[in-house]
Parts: structure tokens; sequence; C-alpha cells
């Protein structure tokens, strides 16, 4: 049987991991400085984390969620604390576009509404509701344009008050910080007045922070450098270090409804037992602190470089855009074949440098000689 070829690959087999580094089946080490796609935050191969996957599967890797399981309340009772929703309740699935899938639904089923606003560039997920709001048409099929979608530019506010004030819009989606569309960071200004509005008009706030959330800005959620508050939060590829899990948090004004929400897989044993040892790893090695200190260290070096053709440098923490004006697609094979770093990409012409949340500066110098290097032609 042959595989369903949607991927266009690099010719490389990753065989290994350890820490920041993977290792290919020839053990040539490679620096990762784009994590799996922003979903390694402890690193490779913890060892408390090998340990919690050992103990947790020759115990009970899945149950259904018929029956109580305690790790889903001790992953909440961890999470709520740590990211400072203490009263919101967590619903757990699998993928960033589940949880963006449900936290859709959720503001649907609350408001009697189907209008959405999303903002062009972003991108949400491909499961059905998910990528009717990602505006990327080569990704959208005909049954997925179920409901209506207004599309803005980010930062257009004009725009969203004028299309919010017609009254039909169930809610907004909004990334922390961009990921897919290049790392753009939206202004402090910006989402204070978007909560505003959403709140003045019961349009319910949906904040995606499945690349930018769990540490990776510097704060727990990107959003809480804008000093605002969602009703959802939709958070995935860290929370469990490469192990397919994600969740919803959810304000306490939404009120639980039995059978509405549901899963077979999501919110499994080893899932949850994997996310408790990552959030006791995020808080013991303080993570989000470093992700900001790295993340300075980065984008100073970065600053300090000699760049040719730079147009922009973007980001927060660990989510890093270096945008060229020509196309970053031959830096990035020379800084994966000829240096072994591996990079992101958004576009056709940024690199996005999305590391694990444990890099050093040992490994921040690292990339700054092998970038130069790369640059050369
Ligand atoms: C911001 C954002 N939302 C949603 C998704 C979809 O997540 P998944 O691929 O786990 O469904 C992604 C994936 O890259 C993402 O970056």
């Amino acid at each position: 049987m042959k595989l369903f070829d949607v991927y266009p690959l690099f010719d490389v087999t990753i065989d290994h991991g350890k820490g920041c580094y993977v290792y290919d089946d020839k053990n040539q080490e490679y620096l990762d400085f784009y994590g799996g796609h922003a979903v390694i935050s402890i690193g490779h191969g913890h060892p408390k984390y090998l340990q919690t996957m050992q103990e947790q599967a020759a115990k009970l890797v899945f149950y259904s969620n018929a029956v109580k399981n305690p790790l889903q309340a001790k992953l909440a009772a961890k999470l709520g604390p740590v990211c400072g929703y203490d009263d919101y309740q967590l619903f757990l699935i699998n993928s960033g576009a589940e949880a963006n899938e449900n936290a859709l639904k959720l503001a649907s089923f609350y408001t009697g509404k189907k209008k959405v606003i999303a903002f062009s560039h972003a991108f949400h997920g491909r499961t059905s509701a998910a990528v009717n709001v990602t505006q990327n048409p080569k990704i959208q099929a005909p049954i997925n344009a179920t409901f209506p979608v207004d599309f803005f530019e980010l930062e257009d506010i004009e725009g969203v008050k004028a299309s919010i004030a017609q009254g039909d819009v169930a809610a907004v989606i909004i990334e922390g910080i961009s990921g897919v569309g290049g790392i753009h960071v939206p202004s402090v200004g910006f989402m204070q007045e978007l909560r505003k509005v959403t709140a003045e008009n019961n349009v319910v706030l949906i904040l995606d922070e499945i690349q930018s959330g769990y540490g990776r800005s510097g704060k727990f959620f990107a959003h809480q450098w804008y000093g605002i508050q969602p009703d959802l939060i939709t958070m995935a590829k860290g929370i469990a270090n490469g192990y397919p899990f994600a969740g919803v948090l959810i304000s306490p004004k939404f009120a639980p409804v039995y059978g509405q929400l549901g899963t077979t897989f999501g919110g499994n044993h080893l899932g949850c037992a994997l996310a408790c040892t990552v959030l006791d790893v995020i808080q013991e090695e303080h993570l989000v602190e470093n992700a900001a200190k790295q993340g300075d260290y980065l984008m100073n070096g970065l600053k300090s470089i000699t760049i040719p053709g730079l147009k922009e440098l973007r980001g927060k923490g660990l989510m890093i855009g270096i945008e060229f004006d020509y196309p970053y697609k031959e830096v990035r094979n020379r800084l994966l074949y000829d240096q072994h770093v591996f990079t992101g990409a958004a576009g056709t012409s940024t690199l996005r440098i999305l590391p694990p949340l444990c890099i050093q500066q040992k490994e921040c110098d690292l990339f700054f000689e092998r970038f130069e290097k790369a640059l050369k032609k």
C-alpha cells in the first residue's frame, strides 16, 4: 500500500532526539529550531516525561470517557493556577483543529448565531469549521463552507465593529500571535478594542493559542501580553510535548450540557499523565521565563547580524519570524543540509524560529553561527 502523498518532504529521516537536538538515521545531529512545528515544549526525551510514559502505559493507556478519570481532574487542577484561569473549565480533545472546532460550536450554541469573524492569513486547522475560518481556498473543500465568515486584516478594528453591528455574529476567532501567517503580533490597542467590542455585543472571543500558547511567547498565553481575557482559549502543540493532545479553556459563563460535546480519545489516561508531567517540568525548569529570556537573546542577536535582504524581524519569546525580500527556500535548505539546523517557514519568504522552550544561550549562539554561514551563498 502506498501512502497518500500530501506532504512535500525533506530528504531527512529523524530517528531520535535529546533536549534541543534531533538525530537522523545516520546519527547526524541537528539543532532543532523548529520543535517539530512548535510542538516540543520541554525538549526531546526528557527523563521525567519518559518515566511518566512508561509508568502510565504500564498501568492504563486509555479507557472511555464514560467512566471517571481522575487524571483529567488532576490536569485541570494543575493547569488552572499555572495559566491564570483557575475559574475556567477544561474540555480535552486530540488536536488543534478539534479544539477550534469545539470552541466554534460552543460559541454558536451559546449565542444561537452562525456568523464568525476571522482574520486574513490566520490558520485555525483543517476540520470543517476550523478550515472555514481559515482564508485559504486551497485547503477548503466545497462542503466546508457551512457558515458565513467575515475576514478582516489584522488591526482592522473598524471593519470588525461594522460587522458586529449587524447583530448576527457568534464569535471572533484570532491567534495570540499568527503562526502559519508569518509571525504577526497584534497590537495591544487592537486586542483591547476587540475584547471591548465583543464583550459589549455578547460576541464570543476565541483566542487560538494552539501555537502561541503554553509558554512559547514568554507568557503562558500570548494574549496575556495584551491584558485581555477571552471567553474561550484553544491549546494543543506543546501541551503534551509531542503526544497528540489538546484542550479548550471555557469561561464560567458557559454552562456544560450533557452530550453537547464529546470525544472517544480526548482526555485519555496516557495523554493526561503526560500533560501533567509537562506542566510540572515547565514550572520546575521555569520554561516560560526561559522562553522570554532566550527569546530576547535571540531577537537581540538576530538584530546584530547583518542579514542581506532582511525585510522584518518579528515575534515574541520563542516565536520569531525572519522575513526576507526574497524566497527563504535556499537559506532554509542550506541551514538544514549544510548547517544541520531545523527551522520552520511561513509563506514563501519568512523563516519561523520555534525551538523547544528549554533552549539555552549555547543553542542560540550555535544558531547565530550557523545562520550566518547559511546566509552566504
Ligand atoms: C494557530 C493554529 N491553530 C490550529 C492549528 C491546527 O492544529 P492541528 O494541526 O493540531 O489540528 C495549528 C497548526 O499548526 C495552528 O498553528
